[in-house]
């Protein structure tokens, strides 16, 4: 059900011009049991304060929602998520809320997404009073049995019941296949200039991935290095095929997920977040950082510290 506090209608402020340098949040909002880090005023300080413009909370709606229709979310998890927002207005910070880790709908579509329209009805009136600077994407990676002919058709059923309640907040989505930026050609956008596609880039992942143990089907061995001119290469190939989809489609693109796990090298981190978050910043494409505080993270929350090299290859 929602909350007595809900407001139906968008507020008419002006979204802020600039451009989107972000991290994830993980670990918030999208762990199962909802626990995880603990988002205080003197983090969200920290965030600004590094230059961080925004905030993408990766947000696991379906385990706090029922399973039956009218499918309502849990008022608990509007509450800590409407903490987070006021603490990201008071500190000039952009958000960027998603439907994360919405497994039961990348394996059965078709029993799912009469849930997914409804979660994004109630996420969508729920917050539809916040400031432009809240932005709403409305599905993280889809993949498996989300294929881009599916997806399409979601997304624009999606986008519309977004629409009836926020007329023009922006709204972010990305290809399917996980929102690999050689998806994009597949992507069916609803024509609306509020509308940003977002894909997530982590080439190569047996260098970005390598020692994740929660991958499914294999994981990456340790020990793979980066920064040959071929692979600085490479990256600037892949990313120069996203700007040119974005000024074909006349689109903004954000890469809204890039970083590195911690068992690489350091060093090849810090090559590789500069040469990405470079290219990317040269290309005029928006950028949120993956992430804060996990395995791939940049702040040392035990310590209460950024890690230097990382911080500044992404904010210099
Ligand atoms: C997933 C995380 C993962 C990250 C990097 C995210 O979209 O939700 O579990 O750590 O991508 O692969």
């Amino acid at each position: 059900m929602l909350g007595d506090q809900a407001d139906t209608t968008e507020t008419a402020s002006v979204r802020s011009n600039r451009r989107t340098r972000g991290v994830n949040v993980a670990n918030a909002f999208d762990a199962a049991d909802g626990r995880g880090i603990h988002l205080t005023p003197p983090l969200f300080a920290a965030i600004r304060s590094a230059g961080f413009t925004t905030l993408r909370l990766p947000i696991h709606w379906s385990a706090h929602a029922d399973v039956a229709a009218p499918y309502a979310i849990d008022e608990e998890l509007h509450r800590r998520v409407d903490d987070a927002l006021n603490l990201a207005e008071q500190y000039d910070l952009d958000v960027i809320i998603d439907v994360h880790h919405y497994r039961e709908l990348m394996d059965s579509p078709r029993a799912h997404q009469d849930r997914f329209l409804a979660l994004w009805r109630q996420i969508a009136q729920r917050y539809a009073a916040r400031p432009l600077s809240l932005s709403f994407e409305l599905l993280n990676e889809p993949t498996r049995a989300m294929d881009a002919p599916r997806w399409n058709e979601l997304l624009q059923r999606a986008w519309a019941t977004v629409r009836e309640s926020n007329p023009s907040r922006e709204v972010i989505i990305g290809p399917a296949d996980m929102n690999n930026l050689h998806a994009l050609t597949e992507l069916k956008l609803p024509g609306d200039p509020h509308v940003t596609a977002t894909i997530h880039y982590y080439a190569p992942m047996a260098f970005t991935h390598q020692g994740a143990t929660w991958i499914d089907r294999h994981s990456y061995p340790i020990g793979r290095s980066w920064g040959t001119a071929e692979e600085i290469q490479a990256v600037r190939d892949d990313l120069r095929l996203a700007h040119a989809w974005s000024q074909a489609a006349g689109v903004q693109v954000l890469v809204g997920e890039f970083g590195t796990h911690d068992r690489a090298h350091l060093a090849d981190r810090v090559n590789w977040t500069t040469t990405v978050r470079s290219e990317l910043d040269r290309l005029g494409l928006d950028w949120c950082y993956w992430d804060l505080a996990t395995d791939f993270g940049i702040f040392d929350l035990t310590e209460n510290t950024w890690r230097q090299p990382l911080r500044a290859a992404l904010l210099q």
